[in-house]
């Protein structure tokens, strides 16, 4: 039987690397029925996530997702968070992996696991000069807290222990399931002892119960460091939600880029595969953008719906094309140079490799 998957191409860039995943997906072999829906709905000044969406996704469990654009500033909450949040997706997972020839780094192959229910993403935004924000400073100040001036904006972040427990949970069942070692909780505990600290602590309360993958920490300063100096020394990385779309970001770079680093979201109940890179608008419609990412992400769909070896023959036909220097796409030409292959030729690339492997 075909698995069903929904389709949200997403907005800027996202139709056409959504066109080219799925080009290289069905070229796979793997039996996928695509059910194409729209994120948005409601007029383009106020979006709303569209239920026909949400309810597509409920019915077949798993989404391919294209980015979709977040407005600076904007007092809504941004799409992707609302659907993170309806899907009840907690679990981010971020592999930064080299499949080309190494880039100034080296080898990379390490995984960032990004909890997204909590921390400075949870929405509670108290804007200046509002009685919420007000009331909340003074609450604060008879608390005996340091004084906060009454003109300031204020951020929450939540860290519960509940949400700590599944994000390390989900963290260790991951690293068992995929052979790997350590898990290392990121955290800035020196500081933010309430939240970070509650985190850490969790983190060692749930190691001592799974002694078949070790445990340690680092503060994310130091992280940010280790990252582009010894990369090689990390495995798998668990944090919260702001430090996670960071370090993703910091560790695609790690691997050749935005280009190339894909993504998934997981709730009980559903799968959302993304890439962590944006809808990039200044290259919409020109056929030029990267749709490795989105084609990864893909293979991380295919091996969450059992199809592990149309996923392992994907990756091997995008590594031959990138070594082979058939078809690549113009960002990861930064440290070879060369001629960039537009969206469309990539995808083709890889798919005609596909029917040969
Ligand atoms: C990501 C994106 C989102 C995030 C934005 C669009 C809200 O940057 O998926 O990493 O911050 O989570
Ligand atoms: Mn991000």
């Amino acid at each position: 039987m075909a698995h069903r998957i929904t389709v949200l191409p997403g907005d800027g860039i996202g139709p056409e690397v959504t066109t080219a995943a799925r080009r290289v997906l069905d070229a796979s072999g793997a039996p996928l029925e695509w059910e194409v829906a729209d994120l948005r709905a409601g007029p383009s000044s106020a979006p709303m996530l569209s239920e026909e969406a949400v309810a597509s996704i409920g019915r077949n469990r798993v989404a391919l997702k294209g980015p979709t654009a977040t407005p600076l500033a904007g007092r809504s909450r941004s799409l992707n968070l609302e659907l993170r949040r309806r899907l009840g997706l907690y679990a981010q997972v971020r592999p930064a992996r080299t499949l080309a020839a190494p880039g100034p780094f080296g080898e990379v192959d390490l995984v960032v696991i990004r909890e997204t229910t909590e921390d400075l993403y949870a929405g509670v935004e108290l804007a200046r000069g509002t009685d919420a924000a007000g009331r909340l400073i003074e609450l604060l100040a008879a608390e005996g807290l340091p004084a906060i001036r009454p003109d300031s904006g204020l951020s929450i972040k939540p860290q519960s222990e509940a949400a700590a427990r599944r994000i390390l949970c989900f963290a260790f069942d991951y690293a068992r399931s995929h052979g790997r070692r350590r898990v290392t909780a990121v955290h800035k505990a020196t500081v933010m002892w309430s939240t970070d600290g509650l985190f850490l602590e969790v983190a060692r309360e749930v190691a001592a119960e799974q002694p078949d993958v070790e445990l340690d920490d680092i503060a994310v300063d130091t992280l940010a460091l280790t990252l582009v100096r010894r990369p090689q020394s990390l495995d798998v990385l668990v944090m919260g939600n702001l430090y996670g779309d960071i370090v993703s970001d910091l560790a695609a770079g790690l691997i050749g880029g935005l280009g190339i680093a894909p993504g998934a979201n997981f709730g009980r109940e559903a799968a959302v595969f993304e890439p962590v890179h944006g809808s990039a608008p200044r290259h919409a419609g020109r056929d030029t953008a990267n749709p490795l990412a989105m084609i990864l992400s893909g293979v991380l769909l295919l091996r969450h719906l059992g199809e592990a070896e149309a996923a392992a023959r994907i990756e091997e036909a995008v590594a031959a094309v990138l070594a082979a220097g058939e078809a690549v796409p113009a960002d990861l030409l930064l440290y070879r140079g060369g001629t960039p292959a537009g969206t469309r030729r990539v995808a083709d690339a890889v798919a005609r490799r596909l029917e040969r492997l």
